[in-house]
């Protein structure tokens, strides 16, 4: 079983998909693993430490991914890379397939077997290989950190002879995995910090981590919640009375970070043009929904607005890739732990067991066809 780890082509993506240490365990299943060269740089890993876990170093793509059975990978393989894929090849990556169906397609057509982590269902014996959480926790983390680095004042109070600063004020929208790892650092920090949600369930979780949790909780609010724990889109009634808590809510905030989505929809828009207006200069809003269309009215993505009234709108690009290094190891975790139920370990070879629901649920495209539910052709 030859696992190659190409080095990532996409701009922006600074991640990796495998470690020294998921190597030296990728090795143990009885791989051999090629690794090209530089691939693990923005990650601070270096050629020489994949090669002392035991991989070998390839110069070109095309050298590592020449007969490899396994490709492990950050992102879904473009077009010109999938030519270097040998026909009967798997790859395991960010699929990013809505909206992307060509590259499925192309994919089905380069005979490459594709898995989209991002599927993996939120079950318990898959919560290791929850590639979602593991990088959203990260997402949420370094929104702090990067809100805090674009204010211009502190963030814990501060009493010291020269007088006494303010603590800051942190509003978290959205109090998913991402809500939650922001509300948590912003409390370490020495904000005071309120969020927001849908779901009722996140009160409680909100509370715990010591916030404040501000919504309207009409009877719509009790039952927003979907079997799989996600948010529904709310009615427009319930949108306008949001809306209304939240624009007198926002205008005291100093920072607020956004991280609302709906499963397979547009992000919600959340902050209007207005309610940026309304914000004090200096204040900072951290889009984290910025790549699935922005929870801010004014955020574009990749960009730092800043707007006349004086409020810096951020839409970073791939936050956890801004933590490269961390994002990577447990980015390779999650892969290491999802290539150890597709492995053999009596013969040592790769051996999927199609019927598995984890395979069912993640596999896109298998012996030359689109195979997901989700993108059979119409
Ligand atoms: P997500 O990334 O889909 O959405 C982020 C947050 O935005 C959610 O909390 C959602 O309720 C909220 N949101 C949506 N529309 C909103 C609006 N209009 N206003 C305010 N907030 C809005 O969510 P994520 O982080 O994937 O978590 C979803 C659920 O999955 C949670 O209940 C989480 O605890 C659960 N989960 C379960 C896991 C498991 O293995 N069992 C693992 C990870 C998460």
């Amino acid at each position: 079983m030859r696992v190659a780890i190409p080095a990532e082509t996409e701009a922006n993506e600074t991640r990796v998909a495998a470690t020294p240490d998921s190597i030296k365990k990728l090795i143990a299943l009885g791989a051999t693993v090629v690794v090209q060269s530089g691939a693990g740089v923005s990650s601070g890993i270096t050629d020489t430490d994949y090669v002392a876990a035991g991989a070998t170093i390839a110069g070109t793509a095309e050298e590592a991914l020449a007969d490899a059975d396994l490709v492990l990978k950050v992102r879904r393989p473009a077009a010109t890379e999938l030519a270097s894929y040998k026909r009967g090849a798997t790859v395991i990556a960010i699929m990013d397939p809505y909206g992307h169906e060509d590259a499925v397609a192309a994919m089905s057509q380069a005979g490459v077997n594709a898995y989209a982590m991002e599927f993996m269902p939120r079950i318990t014996r898959a919560q290791v290989m929850d590639v979602l959480s593991s990088q959203a926790n990260l997402a949420g983390y370094r929104a702090v950190i990067d809100g805090a680095a674009e204010y211009g004042r502190a963030l814990p109070m501060m009493m010291t002879a020269a007088g006494t600063v303010p603590a800051a004020r942190i509003f978290i929208m959205g109090v998913g995995v991402a809500g939650l790892q922001a509300i948590a650092t912003a409390r370490r920090l020495g904000a005071i910090v309120t969020a927001t949600d849908v779901r009722p369930a996140t009160k409680e979780q909100v509370e715990s981590l010591g916030a404040k949790f501000v919504a309207v909780e009409d009877d719509e609010f009790k039952q927003a919640e979907t079997a799989g724990g996600y948010a529904k889109e709310m009615s427009a009634e319930y949108k306008a009375k949001q809306a209304a808590l939240v624009a007198a809510h926002i205008a005291k905030q100093d920072i607020v970070i956004t991280t609302a989505l709906i499963p397979g929809r547009p992000a919600p828009k959340l902050i209007s043009a207005d309610m940026v207006h309304s914000m004090r200069a200096g204040s900072v809003i951290i889009d984290l929904a910025v790549e699935r269309g922005g929870n801010c009215e004014l955020a574009a993505p990749g960009e730092t607005v800043i707007t006349d009234n004086g409020v810096r709108i951020v839409g970073h690009l791939n936050v956890p890739g801004r933590l490269a290094a961390t994002a990577s190891s447990l980015y390779a975790r999650n892969l290491l732990a999802f290539v150890e139920t597709l492995v053999d370990k009596e013969t040592k070879t790769f051996a999927p067991k199609w019927d598995d629901e984890l395979v069912k649920a993640t596999l896109l495209t298998r012996d030359g066809a689109v195979v997901h539910p989700n993108f059979l052709p119409k």
